[in-house]
């Protein structure tokens, strides 16, 4: 088997009096789609964070692309190629769309033309204020790399170039964060419940897009609360509860498992209120 692009062992993260992942282990190979599902609290943020480079672990390892990352910053992780969306998307609010996409492209730029950090901000502000034919053409190809990450999201995002951010819808708001991160050009992409607050319509269009990622190659680890969507899109699942990890396999064996089952179940009863994912389980063949 060739080596996993991603590969965690023993994670491990604490807070206080409670252990929001207990010793995590998961593996993702190139061009593979990973879902990690879970109640709510099960710690798949927290997993996300660490290997993200947004937390750090109080124990374990984290090897992205056959290094060793374990504690790295989310900066030196994106330069690697590692690109990750939030739960609670987040964008540049008074930039505009375009320029949200461009920001992340300027990443991958910076990977490509490693320097010394001041003169590197320096020849980038002569660059930027003499703009010599090559910085032009650079500029325009980038333009026309936006234009055609934004042509995924169908006519929701393209129609709204030059608008800032905050005008945007909650739903375009979480387009956009994805084709930041994907202006990446990233070699694995990780989506924190892309479509939470989604009515049913966005989440089909949400289906169809990471669906074509995963057609073009795109590796992806994705959260989501959505069963069906899960079902649909994942090449293999772990579920999560209380930290650890209750079952893993293919989407239907780990749907019918019956720790899943308990563990959706036995949250809905203690919430007093059926949440749509037990519905979703009941619901299933
Ligand atoms: N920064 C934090 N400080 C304290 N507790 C946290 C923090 N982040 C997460 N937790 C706790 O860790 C557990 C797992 O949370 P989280 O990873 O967000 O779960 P999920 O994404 O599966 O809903 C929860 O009990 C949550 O309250
Ligand atoms: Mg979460």
């Amino acid at each position: 088997m060739t080596q996993p692009l991603l590969s965690v062992r023993g994670l491990q993260r604490r807070f206080g009096g409670i252990t929001a992942v207990k010793g995590a282990n998961l593996d993702l190979c190139e061009g593979e789609l990973l879902s990690v599902i879970g109640p709510n609290g099960a710690g798949k943020t927290t997993l996300f964070n660490l290997i993200s480079g947004h937390d750090r672990p109080d124990g374990g390892t984290v090897r992205f692309g056959g290094v060793e990352v374990t504690g790295s910053t989310p900066e030196r992780l994106a330069a690697l190629g590692l690109a990750r969306t939030f739960q609670h998307g987040r964008v540049f609010a008074n930039l505009t769309v375009r320029d949200n996409v461009l920001m992340g492209t300027h990443s991958r730029m910076k990977l490509a033309r490693p320097g010394p950090p001041l003169l590197g901000a320096l020849r980038e502000l002569f660059l930027a204020l003499i703009r010599p034919p090559g910085v032009r053409a650079e500029e325009q190809a980038l333009r026309r790399e936006v234009e055609d990450i934004l042509h995924l999201f169908g006519d929701r995002l393209i129609p709204r170039l030059d608008r800032p951010a905050y005008s945007l819808s909650y739903a375009n708001r979480r387009r956009l964060e994805i084709a930041r991160a994907l202006a990446l050009r990233p070699r694995l992409l990780m989506l924190d419940e892309p479509t939470a607050g989604m009515n049913e319509t966005e989440t089909a269009e949400m289906r169809t897009i990471i669906g074509q990622l995963k057609a073009r190659g795109q590796t992806i680890l994705l959260i989501e609360h959505k069963l069906d969507l899960v079902m649909q899109l994942s090449d293999r699942v772990i579920a999560m509860d209380d930290g650890a990890e209750i079952a893993a396999g293919t989407p239907a064996a780990v749907r019918h498992d019956p720790a899943v089952v308990e563990a959706y179940l036995g949250h809905r009863h203690m919430g007093g209120e059926q949440t749509p994912d037990a519905v979703a389980l009941e619901a299933s063949p």
